[in-house]
Protein backbone atom coordinates (compact mmCIF):
# COMPACT_ATOMS: atom_id res chain seq x y z
CA UNK A 1 0.00 0.00 0.00
CA UNK A 2 0.86 3.49 -0.90
CA UNK A 3 3.19 5.04 1.77
CA UNK A 4 3.23 2.33 3.94
CA UNK A 5 5.95 0.16 2.07
CA UNK A 6 9.24 0.42 0.56
CA UNK A 7 9.53 3.25 -1.10
CA UNK A 8 9.66 1.96 -5.17
CA UNK A 9 11.75 5.09 -6.95
CA UNK A 10 11.41 4.87 -10.96
CA UNK A 11 13.32 6.75 -14.17
CA UNK A 12 11.47 7.53 -16.89
CA UNK A 13 13.34 8.38 -20.07
CA UNK A 14 12.50 9.93 -23.81
CA UNK A 15 9.95 7.96 -24.69
CA UNK A 16 9.18 6.47 -28.24
CA UNK A 17 6.37 8.14 -30.08
CA UNK A 18 2.81 7.21 -28.21
CA UNK A 19 0.91 5.14 -31.06
CA UNK A 20 -2.64 2.98 -30.15
CA UNK A 21 -5.40 3.21 -27.96
CA UNK A 22 -4.91 3.87 -24.35
CA UNK A 23 -8.20 2.15 -22.04
CA UNK A 24 -7.96 4.09 -18.78
CA UNK A 25 -9.79 2.53 -15.68
CA UNK A 26 -13.05 3.75 -14.56
CA UNK A 27 -13.75 7.30 -12.50
CA UNK A 28 -12.55 7.00 -9.28
CA UNK A 29 -15.43 9.69 -8.26
CA UNK A 30 -17.93 7.47 -9.36
CA UNK A 31 -16.49 4.33 -8.11
CA UNK A 32 -16.33 5.68 -4.72
CA UNK A 33 -19.75 7.04 -5.12
CA UNK A 34 -21.11 3.69 -6.49
CA UNK A 35 -20.28 1.78 -3.41
CA UNK A 36 -21.36 4.27 -0.89
CA UNK A 37 -25.02 5.03 -2.77
CA UNK A 38 -25.03 1.07 -3.56
CA UNK A 39 -24.34 0.36 0.40
CA UNK A 40 -27.03 2.93 1.45
CA UNK A 41 -30.14 1.36 -1.04
CA UNK A 42 -31.99 -1.53 -0.27
CA UNK A 43 -30.99 -4.77 -2.46
CA UNK A 44 -28.42 -5.41 -4.64
CA UNK A 45 -26.42 -3.21 -6.72
CA UNK A 46 -24.17 -3.98 -9.59
CA UNK A 47 -21.37 -2.29 -10.70
CA UNK A 48 -19.16 -2.29 -13.83
CA UNK A 49 -15.75 -0.78 -14.87
CA UNK A 50 -15.13 0.18 -11.08
CA UNK A 51 -12.08 1.36 -10.93
CA UNK A 52 -9.80 -1.13 -8.69
CA UNK A 53 -7.50 1.00 -7.13
CA UNK A 54 -6.46 1.24 -3.84
CA UNK A 55 -8.12 4.54 -3.18
CA UNK A 56 -11.19 2.53 -4.36
CA UNK A 57 -10.42 -0.55 -2.58
CA UNK A 58 -10.72 0.43 0.61
CA UNK A 59 -13.59 2.00 0.18
CA UNK A 60 -15.02 -1.13 -0.50
CA UNK A 61 -13.74 -2.26 2.46
CA UNK A 62 -15.30 0.28 4.54
CA UNK A 63 -18.81 -0.15 3.26
CA UNK A 64 -18.23 -3.44 4.13
CA UNK A 65 -17.34 -2.69 8.07
CA UNK A 66 -20.84 -0.37 7.76
CA UNK A 67 -22.86 -4.02 7.28
CA UNK A 68 -22.72 -3.97 3.32
CA UNK A 69 -22.24 -7.10 1.55
CA UNK A 70 -19.45 -6.02 -1.14
CA UNK A 71 -18.26 -8.96 -3.50
CA UNK A 72 -15.82 -8.47 -6.62
CA UNK A 73 -17.06 -10.88 -9.50
CA UNK A 74 -13.85 -10.01 -11.63
CA UNK A 75 -12.96 -8.24 -14.25
CA UNK A 76 -14.49 -4.97 -13.11
CA UNK A 77 -17.44 -6.34 -11.96
CA UNK A 78 -18.95 -5.79 -8.11
CA UNK A 79 -22.02 -6.51 -6.32
CA UNK A 80 -23.30 -4.30 -3.56
CA UNK A 81 -25.93 -5.56 -1.46
CA UNK A 82 -26.85 -2.14 0.53
CA UNK A 83 -28.58 -2.09 3.93
CA UNK A 84 -30.99 0.78 3.31
CA UNK A 85 -30.66 5.02 4.17
CA UNK A 86 -30.05 4.63 8.09
CA UNK A 87 -29.19 1.21 8.21
CA UNK A 88 -24.98 1.15 8.54
CA UNK A 89 -24.00 -0.77 11.66
CA UNK A 90 -21.02 -0.19 13.88
CA UNK A 91 -17.78 -1.06 12.47
CA UNK A 92 -15.95 -3.24 14.71
CA UNK A 93 -12.69 -1.97 14.10
CA UNK A 94 -11.00 1.50 13.14
CA UNK A 95 -11.72 2.23 9.62
CA UNK A 96 -8.46 2.89 6.87
CA UNK A 97 -9.42 4.92 4.24
CA UNK A 98 -5.88 4.92 2.51
CA UNK A 99 -5.02 7.73 0.74
CA UNK A 100 -8.14 8.94 0.02
CA UNK A 101 -9.39 12.48 0.76
CA UNK A 102 -12.72 11.48 -1.32
CA UNK A 103 -13.39 8.51 0.32
CA UNK A 104 -12.78 9.74 3.78
CA UNK A 105 -14.73 12.84 3.60
CA UNK A 106 -17.46 10.73 2.14
CA UNK A 107 -18.08 7.83 4.11
CA UNK A 108 -18.04 10.06 7.12
CA UNK A 109 -20.67 12.27 5.85
CA UNK A 110 -22.77 9.19 4.81
CA UNK A 111 -22.90 7.27 8.29
CA UNK A 112 -22.93 11.18 10.15
CA UNK A 113 -26.74 10.75 10.75
CA UNK A 114 -27.00 7.14 11.89
CA UNK A 115 -26.45 6.42 15.67
CA UNK A 116 -23.07 5.01 15.43
CA UNK A 117 -19.59 6.13 16.41
CA UNK A 118 -16.74 5.11 14.29
CA UNK A 119 -13.01 6.27 14.29
CA UNK A 120 -11.24 6.83 10.46
CA UNK A 121 -7.01 7.08 10.10
CA UNK A 122 -5.49 6.77 7.03
CA UNK A 123 -1.86 6.77 5.59
CA UNK A 124 0.93 9.81 6.47
CA UNK A 125 -0.61 12.15 3.65
CA UNK A 126 -4.30 11.69 4.09
CA UNK A 127 -3.60 12.48 8.12
CA UNK A 128 -2.23 15.68 7.29
CA UNK A 129 -4.82 17.19 5.49
CA UNK A 130 -7.79 19.18 6.98
CA UNK A 131 -11.16 17.59 8.46
CA UNK A 132 -12.63 20.55 9.44
CA UNK A 133 -14.24 21.05 6.14
CA UNK A 134 -16.57 18.38 6.59
CA UNK A 135 -16.47 18.23 10.69
CA UNK A 136 -18.05 21.64 10.63
CA UNK A 137 -21.14 21.30 8.81
CA UNK A 138 -21.63 17.82 9.91
CA UNK A 139 -21.93 19.70 13.00
CA UNK A 140 -24.82 21.29 11.84
CA UNK A 141 -26.88 17.83 11.76
CA UNK A 142 -25.78 17.24 15.60
CA UNK A 143 -22.93 14.99 14.38
CA UNK A 144 -19.76 15.11 17.04
CA UNK A 145 -16.06 14.89 16.62
CA UNK A 146 -12.79 14.63 17.73
CA UNK A 147 -9.96 13.93 15.96
CA UNK A 148 -6.39 15.71 16.24
CA UNK A 149 -5.31 18.95 16.85
CA UNK A 150 -6.36 20.78 13.44
CA UNK A 151 -9.18 18.56 12.64
CA UNK A 152 -6.61 15.88 11.35
CA UNK A 153 -7.10 11.87 11.17
CA UNK A 154 -7.25 9.82 13.23
CA UNK A 155 -10.98 11.13 14.19
CA UNK A 156 -13.67 9.67 15.95
CA UNK A 157 -17.33 10.53 14.39
CA UNK A 158 -20.62 9.78 16.61
CA UNK A 159 -23.29 10.11 14.08
CA UNK A 160 -26.77 12.33 15.19
CA UNK A 161 -29.16 10.23 16.63
CA UNK A 162 -31.74 12.90 15.79
CA UNK A 163 -30.35 14.82 12.94
CA UNK A 164 -32.06 17.69 11.98
CA UNK A 165 -31.41 18.83 8.43
CA UNK A 166 -28.77 21.55 7.11
CA UNK A 167 -28.80 24.75 4.98
CA UNK A 168 -25.04 24.89 3.89
CA UNK A 169 -22.99 27.31 2.11
CA UNK A 170 -20.35 26.18 1.05
CA UNK A 171 -16.95 28.34 1.82
CA UNK A 172 -14.78 27.13 -0.45
CA UNK A 173 -14.93 25.06 -4.62
CA UNK A 174 -15.61 21.54 -2.65
CA UNK A 175 -17.29 18.57 -4.00
CA UNK A 176 -16.12 16.17 -1.07
CA UNK A 177 -17.84 18.82 0.89
CA UNK A 178 -20.87 19.22 -0.98
CA UNK A 179 -21.05 15.77 -1.07
CA UNK A 180 -20.25 14.78 2.35
CA UNK A 181 -23.01 17.26 3.95
CA UNK A 182 -25.76 15.77 0.75
CA UNK A 183 -24.88 12.57 2.07
CA UNK A 184 -25.72 12.94 5.78
CA UNK A 185 -28.94 15.15 4.65
CA UNK A 186 -30.23 11.90 3.48
CA UNK A 187 -30.67 10.23 7.06
CA UNK A 188 -32.30 13.78 8.21
CA UNK A 189 -35.76 14.45 7.90
CA UNK A 190 -37.32 17.30 5.71
CA UNK A 191 -34.72 18.80 3.62
CA UNK A 192 -31.11 19.99 3.47
CA UNK A 193 -30.04 22.62 1.38
CA UNK A 194 -26.12 23.06 -0.06
CA UNK A 195 -25.44 26.58 -1.32
CA UNK A 196 -22.66 26.55 -4.19
CA UNK A 197 -21.06 29.61 -5.01
CA UNK A 198 -18.35 27.63 -7.75
CA UNK A 199 -19.82 24.92 -9.33
CA UNK A 200 -18.23 21.44 -8.23
CA UNK A 201 -18.16 17.78 -9.87
CA UNK A 202 -21.94 16.99 -9.60
CA UNK A 203 -21.67 13.26 -9.60
CA UNK A 204 -23.46 12.71 -6.49
CA UNK A 205 -26.62 15.05 -7.53
CA UNK A 206 -26.68 12.90 -10.46
CA UNK A 207 -26.31 9.48 -8.90
CA UNK A 208 -28.83 10.40 -6.02
CA UNK A 209 -31.36 10.63 -8.88
CA UNK A 210 -30.48 7.85 -10.27
CA UNK A 211 -30.83 5.69 -7.30
CA UNK A 212 -34.42 7.66 -6.71
CA UNK A 213 -33.73 10.62 -4.32
CA UNK A 214 -35.29 14.06 -4.85
CA UNK A 215 -32.56 15.95 -5.50
CA UNK A 216 -33.49 19.45 -6.96
CA UNK A 217 -30.65 22.12 -8.55
CA UNK A 218 -31.54 25.66 -8.88
CA UNK A 219 -29.69 28.96 -9.73
CA UNK A 220 -30.04 31.58 -7.35
CA UNK A 221 -27.46 34.56 -7.97
CA UNK A 222 -25.26 33.07 -9.93
CA UNK A 223 -24.25 29.79 -6.93
CA UNK A 224 -25.82 26.16 -7.50
CA UNK A 225 -28.44 25.73 -4.79
CA UNK A 226 -29.00 22.26 -4.26
CA UNK A 227 -32.24 20.56 -2.16
CA UNK A 228 -32.46 17.30 -1.37
CA UNK A 229 -35.14 15.41 0.40
CA UNK A 230 -34.26 13.24 3.29
CA UNK A 231 -34.99 9.70 4.49
CA UNK A 232 -36.08 8.38 0.53
CA UNK A 233 -35.54 4.73 0.06
CA UNK A 234 -32.71 4.36 -2.30
CA UNK A 235 -33.36 1.56 -4.96
CA UNK A 236 -30.54 -0.66 -6.11
CA UNK A 237 -29.19 0.74 -9.69
CA UNK A 238 -27.07 -0.81 -12.26
CA UNK A 239 -23.81 1.53 -12.95
CA UNK A 240 -21.75 1.29 -15.84
CA UNK A 241 -18.49 3.55 -14.88
CA UNK A 242 -17.16 5.56 -17.14
CA UNK A 243 -13.16 5.99 -17.80
CA UNK A 244 -11.39 8.62 -15.50
CA UNK A 245 -10.72 11.67 -17.12
CA UNK A 246 -8.24 12.48 -14.49
CA UNK A 247 -6.16 9.79 -15.50
CA UNK A 248 -7.25 10.38 -19.52
CA UNK A 249 -5.21 13.47 -18.71
CA UNK A 250 -1.96 11.43 -18.65
CA UNK A 251 -1.34 9.79 -21.60
CA UNK A 252 -3.28 12.76 -23.23
CA UNK A 253 -0.58 15.12 -21.95
CA UNK A 254 2.01 12.75 -22.77
CA UNK A 255 1.08 12.32 -26.35
CA UNK A 256 0.78 15.83 -27.26
CA UNK A 257 4.89 16.22 -25.84
CA UNK A 258 6.27 13.41 -27.19
CA UNK A 259 7.16 13.82 -30.97
CA UNK A 260 5.12 11.45 -33.75
CA UNK A 261 2.37 10.30 -31.14
CA UNK A 262 -0.63 10.07 -32.04
CA UNK A 263 -3.29 8.35 -29.51
CA UNK A 264 -7.02 7.61 -28.74
CA UNK A 265 -7.90 7.27 -25.33
CA UNK A 266 -11.52 6.02 -25.85
CA UNK A 267 -14.82 6.68 -23.97
CA UNK A 268 -13.62 8.82 -21.72
CA UNK A 269 -15.93 10.74 -19.14
CA UNK A 270 -16.38 14.34 -20.39
CA UNK A 271 -18.92 15.87 -17.69
CA UNK A 272 -18.78 19.59 -17.94
CA UNK A 273 -17.60 19.98 -14.65
CA UNK A 274 -14.30 17.35 -15.04
CA UNK A 275 -13.37 18.21 -18.72
CA UNK A 276 -11.89 21.69 -17.74
CA UNK A 277 -8.38 20.23 -18.78
CA UNK A 278 -8.85 19.17 -22.43
CA UNK A 279 -10.85 22.59 -23.41
CA UNK A 280 -7.37 23.94 -22.09
CA UNK A 281 -5.43 22.20 -23.49
CA UNK A 282 -6.87 22.84 -27.16
CA UNK A 283 -6.59 26.75 -25.67
CA UNK A 284 -3.19 26.07 -26.43
CA UNK A 285 -3.01 25.09 -29.64
CA UNK A 286 -3.07 21.10 -28.68
CA UNK A 287 -3.94 18.93 -31.27
CA UNK A 288 -6.99 17.28 -28.91
CA UNK A 289 -10.19 16.07 -31.03
CA UNK A 290 -13.43 14.78 -28.97
CA UNK A 291 -14.92 12.21 -31.15
CA UNK A 292 -17.80 10.08 -30.96
CA UNK A 293 -19.58 12.31 -28.11
CA UNK A 294 -22.78 10.60 -26.85
CA UNK A 295 -24.11 9.88 -23.20
CA UNK A 296 -23.44 6.59 -21.31
CA UNK A 297 -25.49 5.71 -18.17
CA UNK A 298 -26.55 9.65 -17.27
CA UNK A 299 -22.93 10.51 -17.90
CA UNK A 300 -21.40 12.53 -20.98
CA UNK A 301 -18.60 10.58 -22.93
CA UNK A 302 -16.24 11.06 -25.58
CA UNK A 303 -13.19 9.75 -27.64
CA UNK A 304 -10.08 11.27 -26.81
CA UNK A 305 -7.49 11.36 -29.93
CA UNK A 306 -4.36 13.46 -28.85
CA UNK A 307 -1.05 14.17 -31.52
CA UNK A 308 1.85 15.72 -30.88
CA UNK A 309 1.57 19.22 -30.96
CA UNK A 310 4.63 21.62 -31.13
CA UNK A 311 3.09 24.62 -31.62
CA UNK A 312 1.33 24.82 -28.00
CA UNK A 313 1.16 28.56 -26.62
CA UNK A 314 1.43 29.54 -22.94
CA UNK A 315 -2.00 31.07 -21.93
CA UNK A 316 -3.70 32.82 -18.83
CA UNK A 317 -5.87 29.31 -17.64
CA UNK A 318 -9.52 31.22 -16.45
CA UNK A 319 -9.84 30.81 -12.71
CA UNK A 320 -13.14 29.97 -13.08
CA UNK A 321 -12.19 26.84 -15.03
CA UNK A 322 -10.34 25.59 -12.06
CA UNK A 323 -12.99 23.49 -10.03
CA UNK A 324 -13.24 21.68 -13.08
CA UNK A 325 -9.74 20.90 -13.53
CA UNK A 326 -8.35 20.54 -10.05
CA UNK A 327 -6.71 17.69 -10.37
CA UNK A 328 -5.11 18.26 -13.66
CA UNK A 329 -3.06 21.57 -12.48
CA UNK A 330 0.05 19.10 -12.09
CA UNK A 331 -0.06 17.45 -15.39
CA UNK A 332 -1.04 20.99 -17.42
CA UNK A 333 2.21 22.21 -15.74
CA UNK A 334 4.10 19.57 -17.44
CA UNK A 335 2.69 20.70 -21.08
CA UNK A 336 3.38 24.24 -19.99
CA UNK A 337 6.71 23.58 -19.74
CA UNK A 338 6.86 22.40 -23.29
CA UNK A 339 4.40 25.49 -24.34
CA UNK A 340 5.94 28.57 -26.02
CA UNK A 341 5.36 31.16 -23.61
CA UNK A 342 4.16 31.65 -20.35
CA UNK A 343 0.94 29.51 -18.19
CA UNK A 344 -0.19 31.40 -15.55
CA UNK A 345 -2.99 29.15 -13.36
CA UNK A 346 -4.81 31.61 -10.32
CA UNK A 347 -7.47 31.10 -8.06
CA UNK A 348 -6.04 27.50 -7.45
CA UNK A 349 -5.45 27.66 -3.62
CA UNK A 350 -7.10 24.35 -2.70
CA UNK A 351 -4.46 22.62 -4.86
CA UNK A 352 -2.10 23.20 -1.87
CA UNK A 353 -4.27 20.80 0.43
CA UNK A 354 -4.31 17.54 -1.88
CA UNK A 355 -2.72 14.08 -1.86
CA UNK A 356 0.59 16.97 -1.01
CA UNK A 357 0.72 20.43 -1.65
CA UNK A 358 0.79 20.57 -5.21
CA UNK A 359 1.84 24.19 -6.32
CA UNK A 360 4.93 23.42 -4.23
CA UNK A 361 5.17 19.21 -5.38
CA UNK A 362 5.10 20.52 -8.65
CA UNK A 363 7.07 24.09 -8.88
CA UNK A 364 10.15 22.34 -6.65
CA UNK A 365 10.59 18.98 -9.58
CA UNK A 366 10.19 21.63 -12.09
CA UNK A 367 12.80 23.67 -11.34
CA UNK A 368 15.17 20.98 -10.57
CA UNK A 369 14.64 19.75 -14.02
CA UNK A 370 15.68 23.54 -15.40
CA UNK A 371 12.19 24.83 -16.03
CA UNK A 372 11.06 28.61 -14.49
CA UNK A 373 8.23 28.51 -12.30
CA UNK A 374 7.07 31.54 -9.82
CA UNK A 375 4.28 31.00 -7.26
CA UNK A 376 2.23 32.77 -4.96
CA UNK A 377 -0.14 31.47 -2.07
CA UNK A 378 -2.83 30.60 -4.95
CA UNK A 379 -1.54 31.03 -8.20
CA UNK A 380 1.46 29.48 -10.08
CA UNK A 381 2.75 30.27 -13.07
CA UNK A 382 5.26 28.14 -15.54
CA UNK A 383 7.92 29.48 -18.58
CA UNK A 384 7.35 27.33 -21.16
CA UNK A 385 10.86 26.20 -23.17
CA UNK A 386 9.07 24.87 -25.90
CA UNK A 387 8.79 21.25 -27.78
CA UNK A 388 11.64 19.06 -27.12
CA UNK A 389 13.37 21.49 -24.95
CA UNK A 390 12.87 20.62 -21.18
CA UNK A 391 15.93 19.97 -19.91
CA UNK A 392 15.18 17.36 -17.05
CA UNK A 393 17.80 14.84 -15.61
CA UNK A 394 16.77 15.17 -11.63
CA UNK A 395 15.12 13.25 -9.04
CA UNK A 396 11.76 14.29 -7.39
CA UNK A 397 9.78 13.82 -4.76
CA UNK A 398 6.45 12.83 -5.42
CA UNK A 399 5.25 13.39 -1.69
CA UNK A 400 2.96 10.18 -1.31
CA UNK A 401 0.87 11.68 -4.15
CA UNK A 402 0.07 9.51 -6.98
CA UNK A 403 -0.85 12.54 -9.73
CA UNK A 404 2.71 14.30 -8.87
CA UNK A 405 4.08 10.81 -9.34
CA UNK A 406 2.67 10.24 -12.76
CA UNK A 407 3.34 13.94 -13.96
CA UNK A 408 6.98 13.89 -13.31
CA UNK A 409 7.08 10.46 -15.68
CA UNK A 410 5.58 12.01 -18.39
CA UNK A 411 7.92 15.40 -17.90
CA UNK A 412 10.59 12.32 -18.37
CA UNK A 413 8.95 11.11 -21.39
CA UNK A 414 9.66 14.43 -23.47
CA UNK A 415 12.73 15.84 -21.47
CA UNK A 416 16.49 15.92 -23.01
CA UNK A 417 17.29 13.95 -20.20
CA UNK A 418 15.66 11.09 -17.51
CA UNK A 419 13.90 11.79 -14.88
CA UNK A 420 13.18 10.27 -11.61
CA UNK A 421 10.73 9.95 -8.81
CA UNK A 422 11.41 9.07 -5.33
CA UNK A 423 8.32 6.67 -5.15
CA UNK A 424 6.04 5.41 -8.07
CA UNK A 425 4.29 3.41 -5.43
CA UNK A 426 1.13 5.74 -4.87
CA UNK A 427 -0.18 5.84 -8.62
CA UNK A 428 -1.51 2.30 -7.44
CA UNK A 429 -4.09 4.76 -5.41
CA UNK A 430 -5.75 5.70 -8.79
CA UNK A 431 -4.35 4.27 -11.68
CA UNK A 432 -2.80 0.57 -10.94
CA UNK A 433 -2.10 0.03 -14.65
CA UNK A 434 -0.68 3.48 -15.16
CA UNK A 435 2.94 1.82 -15.69
CA UNK A 436 1.86 -1.04 -17.90
CA UNK A 437 -0.21 1.02 -19.97
CA UNK A 438 1.92 3.95 -20.73
CA UNK A 439 5.08 1.43 -21.57
CA UNK A 440 2.74 -0.24 -24.08
CA UNK A 441 2.18 2.91 -25.72
CA UNK A 442 5.71 3.70 -26.04
CA UNK A 443 7.08 4.98 -22.28
CA UNK A 444 10.57 3.85 -21.20
CA UNK A 445 10.61 3.48 -17.23
CA UNK A 446 12.63 1.65 -15.51
CA UNK A 447 13.68 0.81 -11.66
CA UNK A 448 16.21 3.12 -9.77
CA UNK A 449 18.51 2.56 -6.75
CA UNK A 450 17.02 3.94 -3.46
C1 LIG B 1 -13.26 14.78 -5.58
C2 LIG B 1 -13.26 16.13 -5.36
C3 LIG B 1 -12.04 16.96 -5.46
C4 LIG B 1 -10.89 16.22 -6.14
C5 LIG B 1 -10.77 14.80 -5.67
C6 LIG B 1 -12.05 14.04 -5.96
C7 LIG B 1 -14.54 14.06 -5.47
O1 LIG B 1 -11.63 17.28 -4.15
O2 LIG B 1 -9.69 16.90 -5.92
O3 LIG B 1 -9.70 14.16 -6.32
O4 LIG B 1 -14.62 12.89 -5.93
O5 LIG B 1 -15.49 14.63 -4.93
P1 LIG B 1 -12.24 18.56 -3.38
O6 LIG B 1 -13.66 18.30 -3.14
O7 LIG B 1 -11.46 18.68 -2.11
O8 LIG B 1 -12.00 19.72 -4.30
Amino acid sequence: MSGQGTPEPLISRRAAPLKGEARVPGDKSISHRALILGAMAVGETRISGLLEGEDVLRTANAMRAFGAEVSDLGGGDWSVHGVGVGGFGEPEDVVDCGNAGTGVRLIMGAMATTPITATFTGDASLRSRPMGRVTEPLALFGTETRGRTGGRLPMSVIGAADPVPVRYRLPMASAQVKSAVLLAGLNAPGQTVVFEPEATRDHTERMLRGFGAEVVVEIEDGARVITLTGQPELAPQVIDVPRDPSSAAFPVAAALIVEGSDLLVPTIGMNPTRAGLFHTLRDMGADLTFENERDEGGEPVADLRARFSPDMKGIEVPPERAASMIDEYPILSVVAAFAEGETLMAGVKELRVKESDRIDAMAAGLRANGVTVEDGEDWWKVSGQGPGAVPGGARVEARLDHRIAMSFLCLGMAAKEAVTIDDAAPIATSFPVFLDLMSDLGGRFERANH
